[in-house]
């Protein structure tokens, strides 16, 4: 398994040709696909459904889907992405009334379980459920659109996360989704990041392909401890 994996938001691919966007985006070096859930309630924007997600799976997508729901109440919509082919499903601690028990759903259904935190969520909702997670995705923007600026005092707060993850001797992916570029790859990788969350700086592109040969290049020069 590789120790850095680029997972591109198709919250920026083109929704009118997305099975095709995203199975080229994976044709040129995406390692899976992040799917953006937004309920205009939770977040102020409405994005995709379970159906997307299915229709994804039958196309031919076989690629690692990491669900990013941010939808609020979760627990009764988990099942039906289970169903239609989640790989992950990763949920912020606010849109639960027992984020233990909305956990337990996603492995019920045969899921990988993640925890999502705003930019001013928090760490502290880890030390009861790391035990129970896959997956930790720090927001560094504020949810509900791609496109905006990197808030760096995500930096220090990913080296707080990978020393929990370090501490709790677990295998867990440790996320970083919003504003990631070419540019600030190389400092949020080294602040402990192992799994890249990317948006626009791929899919506003033309040539996908260049944009994550150069990150994975980047990402080829560190090494984590
Ligand atoms: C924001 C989403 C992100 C977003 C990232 O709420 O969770 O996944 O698509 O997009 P960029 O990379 O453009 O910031
Ligand atoms: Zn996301």
């Amino acid at each position: 398994m590789k120790d850095f994996l680029i997972s591109p938001s198709i919250l920026s691919a083109d929704c009118a040709r997305l099975g095709e966007d995203t199975a080229n985006m994976l044709a040129s070096g995406g390692d899976m696909v992040h799917f953006d859930v937004m309920d205009n309630h939770y977040v102020p924007n409405l994005t995709m459904g379970p159906m997307v997600c299915k229709a994804l799976r039958n196309y031919g997508i076989t690629a690692p889907i990491d669900v990013h729901l941010m939808v609020k109440p979760v627990d009764r919509i988990i099942p039906d992405f289970a169903k239609a082919g989640a790989t992950y499903i990763t949920v912020h601690p606010e849109t639960s009334e027992h984020l233990d028990r909305t956990l337990q759903i996603i492995k019920d259904y045969g899921c990988k379980a993640g925890v999502a935190f705003n930019p001013a969520t928090s760490l502290s909702y880890l030390d009861y459920v790391i035990d129970k997670i896959d997956l930790i995705l720090l927001m560094s923007v504020n949810p509900g659109f791609g496109h905006q600026s990197f808030i760096r005092s995500n930096l220090s707060k990913l080296c707080q996360a990978r020393k929990l993850i370090d501490i709790s001797g677990n295998y867990i992916h440790l996320a970083i989704d919003g504003g990631v570029k070419v540019d600030n790859l190389s400092e949020i990788a080294d602040a402990g990041a192992n799994m890249f969350v990317v948006g626009s700086a791929i899919f506003n592109t033309k040539n996908y392909q260049k944009v994550i040969n150069t990150m994975r290049k980047i990402l080829d020069q560190i090494t984590h401890s």
